[in-house]
């Protein structure tokens, strides 16, 4: 089909993408006096909307803690600069989050209520609607929020000699097929797309979550990091033969004293890790993926008959499961690890800032330095929060610029079918990889070919054809066992390769890798 076209808008900000960090920012910007246009493909549909646990939020007094645990956490990748900063935010974010109208759960007497989860060793995640969190936060930036773009997909960020300088985007219909074609043209654009999970064959994100900010990124110049570090949540819904986005099973849950158990009832994690069953994720994970390896299960188990009043403490999952058969309160659930967050993304500094002017990334497909190689749970509504405020006061200092710059509407790109990469994905770059795997996996990545972008679908798989390049090209290249990537070929942690694979496009289009030294830029001015 032809797309028709010729609309153009003018905007300070174009944010792409309608989760935490996107409204967030979207919401700061306009308070701040920004004309701010959101585009999204489905703004009911983010993977903020299905956050369950909460949101990290340290008191002055736990700042230190909670930035220590997330080191921890992320297994020698963080930048304990970006970890102090963001986490030091906790407050302030929490603030902004009640002043906007969203609820949070408080305690008999009236305090906020807080509870546990892995990696954490105290309870300082607050949640809402008790493991409805991420719908909370959704509701309330929705209310406040500019309205959205909707159906809307963006083709390209127009760059010129001064930067970002706009996006072209398509509109679709109902089928998904393209539509008319526009340009907004706007000196400050902000990636928010989320996360990638739709590149595996199941996982706990939206349909949505197909890596289109870090295609575009690249694409304009920018970089990426530490995209090797896939988290796959240790307890998903496990039902035979499931497929796409499987319902998370909380790790707030353990933190209320649930138990993972075989299915003869042995402990799964026991005493490989000092905080046992609240072990960092990807310690979990791992001791899941062995003892299904060993037994030759499909799944383990989450016993939560001991959670007290588990159907009202937790809704959703209670929900989720019953609609599957199971009741927590008298049965155990059937759990097996699927994926859930990129620890990686786009390059950024602690306001949100790429190597390209006036491109900004924020949330998930961004890359700050505070998750490394294993991001903690729930320090990543905080992450949207603190960056998607910090990126509107950034965009500010570029309204008035000139923004020359030739729109490009690419009519074609490099891709697989959907299918076909989730299969590459799944056998090769899953929980546990070996180079004969990563290898498997980059040379069906190495097979797509051009395919004409005519609908919404056809979009989001070059984006993941994109994904499943880079992150099997990055995982092939670090040959040790670290945080989220884990290579039966090579267990060990290697101090030596402490250090992030930095990926971006050369002249021709082609990935390049080069090592970098992430952690070391500096802090911009006025951030603490
Ligand atoms: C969970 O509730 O287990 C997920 C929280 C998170 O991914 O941070």
């Amino acid at each position: 089909m032809t797309l028709t076209g010729g609309w153009d808008a003018a905007a300070d900000l174009v944010v792409v993408g309608a989760g935490v960090a996107g409204l967030t920012a979207a919401t700061e910007a306009v308070r701040l006096g920004l004309r701010v246009l959101v585009v999204a493909k489905d703004v009911g549909d983010t993977s903020t909307r299905y956050a369950q646990g909460g949101m990290a939020t340290a008191t002055v007094d736990d700042v230190a803690a909670h930035a220590e645990d997330t080191i921890a956490a992320g297994a020698g990748l963080c930048d304990p600069a970006a970890v102090r900063s963001v986490v030091g935010d906790g407050t302030a974010a929490f603030a902004a989050l009640t002043a906007l109208g969203a609820r949070f759960d408080t305690t008999a007497d009236g305090r906020v209520a807080r509870t546990r989860e892995g990696g954490h060793r105290t309870a300082r995640i607050v949640h809402a609607g008790g493991d409805a969190t991420g719908a909370e936060i959704q509701r309330a930036l929705t209310a406040a929020g500019p309205t959205a773009l909707i159906d809307s997909v963006v083709l390209s960020v127009i760059t010129g000699p001064h930067g970002a300088a706009g996006v072209v985007v398509a509109t679709a219909a109902p089928s998904g097929a393209l539509e008319s074609v526009g340009v907004i043209h706007a000196p400050a654009v902000l990636l928010a797309t989320g996360g990638s999970g739709m590149l595996f064959a199941t996982g706990t994100n939206p349909t949505g979550a197909t890596g289109d900010g870090i295609a575009l990124a690249l694409a304009a110049g920018a970089e990426i990091a530490d995209v090797e570090f896939v988290q796959f949540h240790p307890t998903v819904f496990f039902a035979p033969g499931g497929h796409g986005r499987l319902p998370l099973i909380s790790e707030a849950l353990r933190g209320e004293g649930a138990r993972l158990v075989d299915l003869d009832g042995r402990p799964v994690v026991g005493d490989a890790h000092p905080l046992g069953d609240l072990a960092p994720r990807d310690v979990v994970s791992r001791a899941v993926a062995a003892r299904l390896a060993e037994s030759g299960a499909s799944h383990v188990l989450l016993d939560a008959r001991g959670v007290p009043d588990v159907a009202h403490r937790f809704p959703t999952v209670t929900r989720s499961c019953r609609e599957r058969g199971v009741d927590p309160a008298t049965t155990p659930i059937p759990v097996a690890p699927a994926a859930h967050y990129a620890c990686g993304g786009i390059v950024t500094d602690l306001v949100g800032r790429t190597c390209v002017p006036g491109l900004f990334a924020a949330g998930e497909v961004a890359r700050t330095g505070l998750h490394g190689a294993n991001r903690l749970a729930s320090n990543s509504l905080l992450e949207g929060v603190v960056l998607g405020r910090r990126v509107a006061a950034a965009a500010r200092d570029r309204v008035g610029t000139d923004t020359p710059g030739d729109p490009v509407v690419p009519r074609a790109a490099r891709r697989l079918d959907r299918a076909v990469l989730q299969a590459a994905a799944s056998a090769g770059i899953g929980v546990v990889r070996d180079a004969d795997g990563v290898g498997a996996a980059r040379q069906v990545a190495a097979r797509a070919v051009d395919g004409p972008l005519t609908t919404v679908h056809d979009v989001e798989d070059a984006a993941l054809t994109t994904l499943l390049d880079a992150t099997a090209t990055a995982a092939a290249l670090r040959t040790e066992t670290r945080g989220a990537h884990t290579r039966r070929d090579h267990p060990i942690t290697d101090p030596a390769q402490s250090r992030s694979l930095v990926l971006s496009r050369d002249g021709d289009g082609a990935l390049t890798v080069r090592r970098g030294d992430l952690a070391r830029r500096l802090v911009p001015a006025g951030v603490s």
